[in-house]
């Protein structure tokens, strides 16, 4: 995870890598670091946001580079805080990855007699370089190859000079007419001739220039990015912001898919494995319950972290993939497995530019718009709704809908829903027990990693049958449970709701908070999940919590 962001220029270095730091600090801000150039390196730290940094310093230096950090190995304190800077001060550097015998190098380096002062991996490539021999063009390309894993480096050398190189971990560089930007991320980058880093490339930055050392080939292309300063609005915090944004972003996915031939995409197939992370798995287990009733074809849904690609696939077999961001690294590792097994993808993301979607042979995107809140909302809507659009094309149905009326019908629907009780009476609670059935236990799956995520509350959800062999034991006259059905049939929980009311627990039905009968069954599960959003929101703010920067959690998890 992380964000990493340097500038070389006529502008003030500090400034601009502050600004370059704020657009990638969804990808972590546990805390965050700058180093910038003024008569050798200096560096300033802080724990948390950016916001904790100072916001100047007392020079306008020309060269910067920083770190926006969720921490991976070792705790969140300063020492942790990227930049990292050698033992004997030449060089200082900034890290995105992992390495992976890290451990052992620095086993080899303290026996050298080099001591450490956090617990990073990063200090051990900085200190390993500093022990290394030779032009520095050679320690680096030696560098490369004793680091084991997966890194994108900034290294700021005593001279000025600056060095950047990559390993499974993606890394750009911009020219623009004010200086020589470098990101992690191509989405923060502005108008200029960009190039994106190879594995094994080494460039160099000086005050004046952009070096291709080794066999490095830089091939600058045009890239022209209105960068968007997102603005809150109308609203305290992005998750609502994103929620309120749902039809908008339905509405959209929706005219892209009537552009594209999504049926040709799925001509030659007929067995499915849907793969995804968190909320997105979330949306296959969605996208399963539908395809699964189409008698023609075979699917099975399957989590990224946990898939592994064995043997060979079958022609007829695509793999389809959602992700949001289209960088998270679980998803990444089965991509590339399915490609070396020559196996075909469909990529649903809502990030048209991401690493994923250079590798997928497919794409659908979804058009919610840029989801910066680290709970996904909006995006979870928009992909159940292109599974819902999927099984109707291979239903042979052509998907009929009054996309106004509907877009009309969910904005009513959501600026109705009113969880204000609900909350109150949830948000003192440690644990909560979630119970549906079907396609409303996947949909609680989701509403369930809502309320742990921003709420910090234990939530179990519960195929409804399954109460009764276990889990009843935890019920009292102090349990709340919540329950879900969208389906037509009224009565569908009634036993279960009796087996707990039976134990003095109250049960609050959603369904019954909301109106889903006014869309049909079809799509109610984009409707049925937004009150949950609602309420973990809502449970946040009343606790204190940030529901935008959730703790422990970053916005996209780019490390297995
Ligand atoms: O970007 P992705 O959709 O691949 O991300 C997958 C999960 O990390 C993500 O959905 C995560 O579970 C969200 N924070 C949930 O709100």
């Amino acid at each position: 995870m992380c964000g990493i962001y340097g500038y070389v220029g006529k502008n003030d270095a500090y400034q601009e890598v502050l600004k370059g730091l704020s657009r990638l600090q969804y990808r972590g801000y546990d805390s965050s670091g700058i180093a910038y150039f003024n008569d050798g390196f200096k560096i300033k730290k802080a724990i948390g946001t950016l916001d904790n940094l100072p916001q100047s310093v007392n020079c306008t230096p020309n060269i910067a580079f920083g770190h926006t950090r969720w921490a991976t190995n070792g705790e969140v304190n300063i020492d942790n805080t990227h930049p990292h800077i050698s033992y004997n001060k030449e060089f200082v550097l900034v890290h995105n990855g992992i390495i992976k015998n890290a451990d052992i190098i620095k086993e080899d380096l303290i026996k050298k007699g080099i001591s450490f002062y956090s617990h990073t991996d990063t200090e051990v490539i900085v200190n390993l370089l500093a022990c290394l021999s030779g032009k520095i063009e050679n320690r680096l390309e030696k560098l490369y190859k004793l680091l084991d894993g997966s890194f994108s480096l900034i290294i700021g050398y005593k001279s000025g000079d600056i060095y950047i190189m990559k390993k499974f971990s993606p890394l750009n560089i911009l020219k623009a007419d004010d200086g020589i930007y470098i990101s992690s991320d191509v989405s923060s980058l502005k108008d200029g001739f960009l190039y994106s880093l190879n594995d094994n490339d080494l460039i160099m930055i000086t005050k004046n220039d952009v070096i291709a050392l080794a066999n490095t080939k830089i091939d600058f292309k045009m890239h022209v990015n209105k960068i968007k300063e997102f603005s809150l609005g109308r609203f305290k915090n992005y998750m609502l912001k994103e929620i309120f944004e749902t039809p908008k972003g339905i509405e959209k996915t929706y005219n892209y898919l009537q552009k594209q031939n999504v049926r040709k995409i799925f001509k030659h197939f007929n067995e499915f494995t849907l793969i995804g992370c968190g909320t997105a798995y979330h949306s296959c287990l969605i996208g399963e319950e539908y395809l699964i009733k189409i008698p023609k074809y075979k699917v099975k849904c399957c989590l990224a972290s946990n898939y592994r690609v064995l043997k060979k696939i079958k022609r007829n077999h695509l793999h389809i993939i959602v992700s949001q961001s289209g960088e998270t690294a679980d998803c990444i590792k089965v991509a590339e497995q399915i490609k070396n097994f020559n196996g075909k993808i469909l990529l649903i993301t809502n990030e048209e530019t991401s690493t994923m979607a250079q590798i997928a042979d497919y794409k659908i995107i979804t058009r919610a718009g840029k989801e910066l809140a680290v709970a996904s909302t909006k995006t979870y809507c928009a992909q159940v709704f292109v599974f819902i659009y999927i099984s109707q094309l291979l239903l042979n149905k052509k998907f009929t809908i009054n996309i106004k009326k509907f877009i009309n019908d969910l904005e009513e629907y959501i600026n109705k829903i009113n969880v204000k009780s609900l909350v109150n009476k949830l948000k003192e609670k440690d644990k909560l027990i979630l119970i549906g059935k079907d396609i409303d236990y996947a949909l609680l799956l989701e509403a369930s990693l809502k309320i742990r995520e921003i709420d910090y509350i234990y939530t179990i959800p519960m195929y409804s049958g399954e109460l009764k062999h276990g889990t009843l034991s935890l019920i009292d006259k102090d349990s709340v449970i919540i329950s879900l059905n969208t389906s037509s049939d009224k009565s569908k929980l009634d036993v279960v709701k009796n087996e707990i009311k039976s134990r003095g627990g109250e049960v609050i039905a959603i369904d019954e908070m909301v109106d889903l009968s006014i869309i049909s069954e079809r799509f109610r599960p984009i409707f049925a999940i937004i009150p949950f959003q609602l309420m973990s929101y809502y449970i946040a703010l009343k606790k204190g919590f940030n529901p935008d920067m959730p703790r422990n959690l970053a916005k996209s998890v780019t490390v297995e």
